[in-house]
């Protein structure tokens, strides 16, 4: 079999080359990006289509001190990374090594969060928030689905190297506000992996990961159906930095085993937003239990709605055995509050009202929507969701998860 595919592939590589030979025309380089056009050998099976389509004009860039030689193949065009190596499921760098220990960090204490709030209420507890046995049992499985995520980063991390659970304080005392954590607990994890995930030198071990984080995305929006919040009010999910998800997550881990993995990540000072629109109370459980999805009049909270900011200074102890110290690279006075929302990062000005604290106006830009973050800055930098980590040396405190609508 082996020997008859290699056969077919000459077969395939030798018509092309007589192809090109026989004067078919030359790609020409498409200079406007206007459009995606495909490279010769693409389309129709043996790259026949290059003789007659003069619309292949697209020609992929050498790479520097290499020539381009077109895989040439069944379906296969030429230039896909790695599709022909052995996958490598592991860190290949230290920024591979850290950033896949803060995401095991982060499956562990869902797992730990779903099935402490599963222990924590009683059945008549859920049923008085709205949730029946079959909503439980959905968070059961989400639990479950943690166990896995655990296992598959525990794998590539490697067996006896890799973090263990630890123990964790949670800020909440009902089931609404335990589905609200959840909400925004899973919100932070999966940004988290979107600002570092096309960084990885791993591509495979990517690849895997963003294939339990497109489950923790489905856990985030069934939470917030869970609440009775729209399910999901954006149209791109946001992406933020290691430090930042770091900096949300480490206030709510007690204590880890000795020999844990150390976070390497920057734990930013705390931003509380003291007038934080709240589902719990803003929506009433009669009107707004859970629910697939509710059409809503009145927003969580909108433009020209005044922020109220407090934040903490720096050198402050924090995380697993308050062992982590609080830091700020800013340079600068707070200036901004950064809004990172779906893929934009805006700004607005921050009003300082006394020491660590301000205002800022909620800006009228749709983007700002859904469960997304809030940081006090120093300078408004233009980032974008490849660059969102460059935004970390200008962090004066921050993020916090701002709960717009
Ligand atoms: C929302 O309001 C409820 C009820 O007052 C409160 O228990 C809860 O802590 C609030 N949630 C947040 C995130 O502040
Ligand atoms: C989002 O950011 C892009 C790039 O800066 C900008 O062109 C666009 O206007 C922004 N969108 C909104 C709605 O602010
Ligand atoms: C981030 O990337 C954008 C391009 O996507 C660039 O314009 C911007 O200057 C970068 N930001 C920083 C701080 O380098």
């Amino acid at each position: 079999m082996l020997g008859l595919n290699k056969l077919v592939h000459i077969v395939v590589f030798v018509s092309t080359l007589v192809l090109s030979a026989i004067g078919a025309p030359a790609p020409q380089v498409d200079t406007d990006h206007s459009q995606y056009t495909p490279s010769p050998s693409t389309g129709s099976p043996a790259g026949i289509s290059s003789v007659s389509a003069p619309w292949h004009t697209y020609e992929p860039p050498a790479p520097p001190g290499e020539t381009t030689v077109p895989e040439v193949g069944s379906f296969m065009p030429a230039g896909g990374v790695g599709t022909n190596t052995t996958p490598l499921y592991r860190p290949l760098s230290d920024f591979d090594f850290q950033s896949l220990t803060l995401a095991l960090y982060q499956e562990y204490i869902e797992l730990d969060l779903f099935e402490y709030g599963l222990a924590k209420f009683s059945v008549s507890e859920f049923e008085a928030a709205g949730l029946t046995a079959d909503d439980r049992f959905l968070i059961q499985f989400m639990a479950d689905q943690e166990v896995a995520h655990a296992n598959l980063l525990t794998n590539i991390i490697g067996k006896g190297v890799a973090a263990q659970r630890c123990t964790y304080a949670y800020p909440f005392a009902s089931v609404r506000d335990f589905l609200d954590f959840c909400q925004k607990l899973t919100r932070f994890g999966e940004s988290g992996v979107y600002g570092f995930l096309e960084h990885l030198a791993s591509r495979a071990a990517a690849n895997l990961l963003l294939q339990s984080i497109a489950t923790e995305g489905r856990q985030q929006m069934v939470f917030r159906q869970l609440e009775g919040l729209f399910p999901m009010p954006v149209f791109f999910e946001p992406s933020i930095s290691q430090s930042m998800a770091w900096t949300l997550l480490a206030p709510y881990i007690a204590s880890c085993p000795q020999d844990n993995t150390r976070i390497a990540w920057q734990n930013f000072p705390a931003l509380t937003i003291l007038n934080n629109p709240n589902a719990s109370t803003l929506y009433s459980l009669q009107e707004n239990g859970p629910a697939v999805t509710h059409d809503r009049a009145h927003p969580l909270s909108a433009p020209g709605f005044v922020l109220s900011l407090q934040w903490e200074s720096p050198g402050l102890p924090v995380g697993p055995d308050r062992s982590y110290t609080t830091s700020t690279s800013a340079l600068g006075p707070p200036a901004y509050v950064a809004w990172v929302s779906q893929l934009n990062t805006t700004y607005t000005k921050l009003t300082v009202t006394g020491e660590h604290a301000g205002t800022t106006v909620q800006p009228a830009d749709y983007v700002i929507s859904g469960t997304m973050f809030v940081a006090v800055v120093d300078a408004d930098t233009y980032v974008t969701p490849h660059n969102i980590s460059m935004l970390n040396e200008h962090i004066v405190a921050g993020p916090a998860i701002y709960q717009a609508s």
